[in-house]
C-alpha cells in the first residue's frame, strides 16, 4: 500500500460531518435532477467539489483575521498583504480582488480587444469565459503528453513550445494582446510546469514584444513539484523557487482561494504602471477601491499569512502525498486515474471504466452521482456535461477525448480515514460498475451548463 504522509497539523476546531442515510441520498439526488451542485451541502459527507477556498485556515491566519483593519482606504491589512505580495512575488504593482475571475475580468478589460488571441498552456474555464466575454480567442497549447492518461511525463503541464512559436508567427504578436501560463494546469488533470517550460515562454513571448501573465492559483504546489522534480532544484527552497518563476513574468492574476489557503480573496500583480494606472481606474469601478478590491481589511490578512503558509514545505509534502495516496488507492479500487497525479486533485478515467455508456449518456455524470448515492461523496464531472459542444459550421457534437470526475481536496481538511472511505466507497462501485447506465439532459442552459443542467436517469 501507499504510504501517507502524517498531517504535519493537529485539529484545534472541528466541524460535523453526517452520513445521511441511503434513502435520504436517493431523495436528494433525485431533488437536485441528478446534478451534484445543486445539492445541499449538510446532505454530503465528503465534499471533494473543489479545493477553492474549501481549506481549513491556521490558528495563525484565524489570529491575523481578528488584526484587520477596515479603514477604507490604505488600511493596515492593505500594507501587510503588499510586503507578503511584493516579498514573494516581486511584481512592481499589485491589487486584492474579490477571487481570481475578478482579477481575470479586470485584467481582459484593461488589455483584451475583439478578435485577439491570448495563448496558454490551458486556460482554467472562467479564464476562457472571461477572455470570450471580451471578444478575445483564448487558444491552449499545451504539450502532447497531457492528453494521453498513462503517460508519466513529470511536467504534463508543460506548454509546446514549438506551437507556441508557430502561433505566434502565424498569429502575428500584434493580435496577441498577452500570453498566459496556468500553474499548475488544473483543466488538464493539475499537472505541473516545469521552471525551463516557463524560461522557454517567457522567452518566446518576450522575443516578440508580448506581455507574459501567470494565472497562478496553485504557485505552490507546482514550485514542489519543480523542487521533486527538476534538476538543479531539490536544494533550493519553495520560496526561492516561487521568486525564479514570477520573475521570469510581467504580471499574474491569482485566486488566493486555493494554495493561499483562505476562504475567499485574489490578486492581480504587474510591472507595467501604466496598465497598473488602467487597472486601478477599471477595479474602482467593478470590485473596490485599490486598497481593499472586494474584500474585508480581515481577509486581506488571513491572505498575507497564508500566501507563506502554502509554501511551507512540511505542509507541501503532505499535500502532495495525500493527493498521491488517494490516487493509488483509487487505482487499487480499479478505477483508472490521470498518471501522475497531480497536485490538488485526482482525475478519474470514467470512460475507460464504463465503456458500456456513450459520451452523450455522461460516463462521468453516472459515477459522480454513483459515488454520492454510495458513500454520501460530492466530485465534478470534467467531461461531455462541462464540455461538449456542437460544431459550429456541421452542427455535430464534439466530445471531449476524456471523460472525467474530479476529486479535488480541500487543504488541511480531511485525514486518511477520509481518504480510505473513498477507497472503499469506490471498490464497492467497481464491482458493479457494469451495470451502471447514463443520464440525459432534461434541462441544460447554453454557456456552463455543468453548474445547473438537471438529468434523468436512463
Ligand atoms: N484559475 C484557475 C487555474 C482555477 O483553478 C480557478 C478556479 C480560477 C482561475 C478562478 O478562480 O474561483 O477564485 O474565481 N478554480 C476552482 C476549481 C473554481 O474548482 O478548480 P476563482
Amino acid at each position: 500500500m501507499p504510504t501517507y504522509p502524517p498531517e504535519p497539523f493537529r485539529i484545534k476546531m472541528v466541524e460535523p460531518i453526517r452520513l445521511v442515510s441511503p434513502e435520504e441520498r436517493r431523495k436528494a439526488i433525485q431533488a437536485a435532477g441528478y446534478n451534484v451542485f445543486a445539492l445541499r451541502a449538510e446532505d454530503i459527507f465528503i465534499d471533494l467539489l473543489t479545493d477553492s477556498g474549501t481549506g481549513a485556515m491556521s490558528d495563525r491566519q484565524w489570529g491575523a483575521l481578528m488584526q484587520g483593519d477596515e479603514s477604507y482606504a490604505g488600511a493596515r491589512s492593505f500594507l501587510r498583504l503588499e510586503k507578503a505580495v511584493h516579498d514573494i512575488f516581486g511584481f512592481n504593482y499589485f491589487v486584492p480582488a474579490h477571487q481570481g475571475r475578478a482579477a481575470e475580468n479586470i485584467l481582459s478589460a484593461c488589455l483584451v480587444k475583439p478578435g485577439q488571441y491570448v495563448p496558454s498552456n490551458m486556460h482554467f474555464d472562467t479564464t476562457d469565459a472571461n477572455i470570450r466575454a471580451r471578444g478575445g480567442r483564448p487558444t491552449n497549447l499545451v504539450i502532447e503528453e497531457a492528453s494521453d492518461p498513462s503517460n508519466m511525463h513529470p511536467f504534463k503541464g508543460n506548454m509546446d513550445i514549438a506551437k507556441l512559436k508557430a502561433f505566434i508567427e502565424k498569429i502575428g504578436p500584434e493580435n496577441i494582446p498577452f500570453g498566459m501560463m496556468t500553474i499548475t494546469n488544473n483543466a488538464g488533470g493539475g499537472q505541473p510546469i516545469s521552471m525551463a517550460n516557463l524560461r522557454a515562454v517567457s522567452k518566446a513571448y518576450h522575443s516578440q514584444g508580448i506581455p507574459f501573465f501567470l494565472d497562478a492559483a496553485r504557485y505552490a504546489e507546482n514550485s514542489y513539484f519543480i523542487k521533486l522534480r527538476e534538476p538543479g532544484y531539490a536544494d533550493k527552497s519553495t520560496l526561492d523557487i516561487t521568486r525564479e518563476m514570477f520573475a521570469l513574468a510581467d504580471g499574474m492574476c491569482m485566486s488566493a482561494k486555493k494554495d493561499a489557503i483562505v476562504n475567499i480573496g485574489g490578486l492581480l500583480c504587474v510591472n507595467d504602471e501604466a496598465l497598473y494606472r488602467t487597472i486601478c481606474n477599471e477595479l474602482i469601478l467593478r470590485e473596490g477601491f485599490y486598497t481593499y478590491g472586494g474584500l474585508a481589511g480581515r481577509d486581506l490578512d488571513a491572505m498575507a499569512v497564508g500566501l507563506y503558509e502554502g509554501l511551507d514545505e512540511a505542509y507541501l509534502a503532505y499535500r502532495l502525498g495525500q493527493t498521491a495516496y488517494l490516487a493509488a488507492i483509487i487505482n487499487a479500487a480499479g478505477f483508472p486515474t490521470i498518471q501522475p497525479a497531480g497536485g490538488h486533485a485526482v482525475y478519474i478515467d470514467a470512460g475507460s471504466v464504463l465503456p458500456q455508456i456513450p459520451h452523450g449518456e455522461f460516463p462521468g455524470q453516472a459515477l459522480a452521482v454513483e459515488m454520492y448515492l454510495e458513500g454520501g461523496i460530492r466530485s465534478c464531472e470534467i467531461g461531455s456535461v462541462m464540455f461538449a459542444h456542437p460544431d459550429p459550421d456541421s452542427g455535430e457534437i464534439i466530445y471531449p477525448s476524456l471523460e472525467l470526475v474530479r476529486l479535488a481536496i480541500p487543504r488541511r481538511t480531511y485525514t486518511q480515514s477520509h481518504m480510505d472511505y473513498i477507497g472503499d466507497t469506490l471498490a464497492r462501485i467497481a464491482s458493479r460498475a457494469d451495470n451502471l447506465r447514463g443520464y440525459k439532459f432534461t434541462y441544460a442552459p447554453e454557456l456552463l451548463r455543468h453548474f445547473t443542467a438537471k438529468f434523468q436517469p436512463l
